[in-house]
């Protein structure tokens, strides 16, 4: 499904390790990509020398060769098959970011019909799956409903899970992308009690998102096109962005050929956590509780305090060490659905513009490359278009979708790819014998 559009190089390019132990010497290939770092190829590693690397949280470690998204995190630069995201945001629409995800390239008038046109038509849940949001408390939280009713899914649709068969593993990503907004709105339908709101296919993915969310049986609902805008380019700023925590974890699932809707729940689980995902529904929790612009000193103040677990959320990125290019394009689309609502002065706005302000000047945020993240203005969009706390995140998983189903097609389709199995430096104890019960003090 997905063309490979840039293979990896081997230069002549060698790197060597010096074991200064025994004077042994190791050399390995350097690897070049098409742009980015070169990577030095330590496959046979063990093989060869009997170590392993050490890398806990990955922060050196390519482990995949992909073609889908390029971050170049010093510049802050942004490519989803090469092309940057400000121009995707600016003049494409959702769809046409999922074709170009999962295929490698644009698609015409044609293919873009027949893409909108396949999704929309997938849009409908298997009516059982009504009843499987009676099993969960109307006050859970809508993301835990998420990793139940998705992972679900694979009880339901049997015909599309031979992962070895391009047809399956196609029918399963349509069917992850087009669900999920129906499953996401009716998470929160359950939740404030209101019948769930089928999908319509004369709309389009994000005004049938809106309808889904915010119709109801006993009044016609409008949808304001500002926000649908709104909406489709926040999902294309969420869309994919490479090897992030939620994304290997859906490579590290489906590297064992599991079951392809089961790996995207296991995505959703991973973007739940604050430093992930879940940090659009914290910042927006931070704000509320610093409550006032001078307050917001004393939060900068425990940020910095190193004893004190506190982090200024929505800041900090493992990669972008300059400013998050969807954050730029974040805060103009908070301007321009506040202006909508007549919401512009919205007091968390101005909150949130002065903390960035402080954030930004002050030499500690600064000299750790910290700054505002795409989390940091999205919680404020979504609460001024009427969407609950709890959901945030929620709607993070619907644009990410594509991305994970993007990126198992990948890793399915590689012919290099083996199951997940990272090693440890073990510290625990070595070998010693069980003792009886009786003999333990
Ligand atoms: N506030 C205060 N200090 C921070 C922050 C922050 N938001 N982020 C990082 N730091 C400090 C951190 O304490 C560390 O200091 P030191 O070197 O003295 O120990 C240094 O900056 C580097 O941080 P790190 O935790 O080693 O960096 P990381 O790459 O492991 O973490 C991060 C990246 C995004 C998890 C982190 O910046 C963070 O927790 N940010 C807040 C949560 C957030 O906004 N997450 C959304 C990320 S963007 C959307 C997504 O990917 O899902």
């Amino acid at each position: 499904m997905n063309k490979k559009v840039v293979e990896s190089s081997s230069s002549n390019r060698s790197v060597t390790l010096v074991d200064n132990a025994t004077g042994r010497e190791f050399t390995f290939p350097v690897i070049s990509g098409s742009v980015g770092p070169d990577v030095i190829d330590v496959r046979n590693l063990y093989q060869d020398t009997g170590f392993f690397t050490f890398d806990p949280g990955y922060t050196s470690t390519g482990s995949c060769e992909s073609g889908i998204t390029f971050i170049d995190g010093d510049e802050g630069t942004l490519l989803y098959r090469g092309y940057p995201i400000q121009e995707l945001a600016e003049h494409s629409d959702f769809m046409e970011v999922c074709y170009l995800l999962l295929y490698g390239d644009l698609p015409n008038a044609e293919q873009k019909r027949k893409f909108e046109h396949d999704i929309t038509y997938h849009t409908m849940l298997h009516e059982q799956i009504h009843k499987f949001y009676d099993g969960f408390r109307r006050d859970s939280h809508p993301m835990a409903v998420m990793v139940g009713v998705v992972g679900a899914l694979s009880a339901f649709y049997h015909d599309s899970t031979d992962i070895t068969n391009p047809r399956h593993r196609m029918i399963a990503s349509y069917r992850m992308i087009a669900k999920m907004p129906t499953i996401a709105a009716w998470a929160y339908k359950y939740a404030i009690g209101q019948p769930f709101v089928y999908p319509r296919n004369e709309l389009k993915y994000s005004e049938n998102f809106l309808h889904m969310l915010f119709a109801n049986p006993c009044e016609p609902y409008t949808i304001n096109p500002v926000l649908a805008r709104a909406l489709d380019r926040i999902l294309i700023l969420h869309a994919d962005h490479e090897q992030n925590a939620s994304t290997s974890t859906v490579r590290l699932a489906g590297s064992s050929g599991a079951n392809p809707f089961a790996c995207i729940a296991a995505g959703i689980a991973s973007l739940w956590g604050p430093a992930h995902g879940g940090a659009n529904e914290a910042v927006l929790r931070m704000l509320e509780e610093i409550g006032d612009k001078n307050r917001i000193p004393e939060y900068v103040k425990r940020a910095k305090n190193p004893d004190d677990p506190f982090r200024l959320m929505g800041f900090g990125h493992r990669v972008y060490k300059n400013y998050d290019p969807r954050a730029k394009i974040m805060r103009q689309t908070c301007y321009e659905v506040l202006d909508e609502l007549g919401a512009r002065d919205e007091p968390l706005l101005e909150l949130a513009m002065g903390l960035e302000q402080v954030a930004l000047d002050d030499e500690f945020f600064v000299k750790k490359k910290l700054y505002p993240n795409v989390d940091f203005y999205s919680g404020i969009i979504f609460k001024a278009m009427g969407i609950p706390l709890s959901m945030f995140t929620v709607l993070f998983a619907v644009a990410r979708t594509v991305g994970w189903v993007a990126q198992w097609n990948e890793m399915i389709e590689d012919p290099t790819q083996k199951i997940g199995r990272p090693r440890q430096l073990y510290t625990g104890a070595t070998r010693r014998d069980y003792k009886l019960l009786a003999q333990r003090t």
